[in-house]
């Protein structure tokens, strides 16, 4: 069940690359137009790296937004179309890859070592903890991870309070998506023990809030390396 839910997982981001591209560069998505996208920039400038992995970068728009104040990125997603709208769009000090987590490791000598890995909005498997070792593998001495995800609170509805998969049908993100999204839920604790259990100390966290409801739209975590 749990490989048929991560292979719908990843045949989503194939069917649905040309409505996300859409729905992000035309900002579509109030929480990201509003908040999520400002956060997840503004804590990478603050570290300063010199190079950042965008870590299932999508259609690329951090990457072209690092660019544009000259930090060297590289984009990894599982996606080659989402892949190809991104290089389409162009990004001359970055580049991109498709690349699944599952090959993060393999990948690690051609890569290099990175300063910033982000995860935005992009951890959305289970089990996730082989990801998260393998990012050790193309992280700089010092370096940091930070990961933006939906506020556990909020994402988590009137449904109960604890991890599983759940699905995301796009409805509110306009039209020409093609297939639903299974993705897997983790309440705080969990996050918080995962990341522990895989060698990441925090070092933060921030609950970006809405401007008007004043509710968390996202948790955005700061981390640093424990080997
Ligand atoms: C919600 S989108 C976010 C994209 C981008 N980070 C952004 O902020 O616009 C999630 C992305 O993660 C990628 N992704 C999810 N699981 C992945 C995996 N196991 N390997 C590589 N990419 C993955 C998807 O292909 C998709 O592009």
């Amino acid at each position: 069940m749990q490989r048929d839910h991560r292979e719908q997982l990843n045949l989503s981001w194939q069917a649905n690359a040309d409505a996300w591209t859409a729905a992000v560069r035309e900002q579509r998505i109030e929480s990201r137009r509003l908040v999520t996208d400002t956060a997840i920039l503004q804590a990478v400038l603050a570290l300063a790296p010199a190079r950042v992995l965008d870590v299932g970068c999508g259609e690329g728009w951090l990457c072209r937004g690092l660019a544009a104040r000259g930090i060297e990125s590289v984009g990894v997603d599982a996606s080659a179309p989402l892949i190809e709208v991104a290089r389409k769009a162009g990004n001359p000090r970055g580049n991109y890859r498709v690349c699944g987590y599952a090959e993060l490791e393999s990948q690690a000598a051609q890569l290099g070592r990175f300063d910033v890995l982000v995860c935005n909005f992009a951890l959305l498997e289970e089990p996730l903890a082989p990801t998260l070792n393998a990012l050790h593998g193309v992280l700089a001495p010092g370096g940091r991870l930070l990961i933006q995800t939906l506020h556990p609170w909020r994402a988590c509805h009137d449904a109960s309070y604890r991890d599983g998969w759940r699905v995301e049908t796009f409805a509110s993100f306009g039209e020409g998506f093609q297939a639903p999204m299974p993705w897997f839920f983790r309440t705080l604790e969990s996050w918080l023990s995962l990341l522990s259990e895989t060698g990441w100390r925090l070092q933060w966290l921030q609950e970006p809030l809405h401007p008007e409801s004043e509710q968390p739209v996202s948790l955005l975590l700061l981390l640093g390396a424990e080997r």
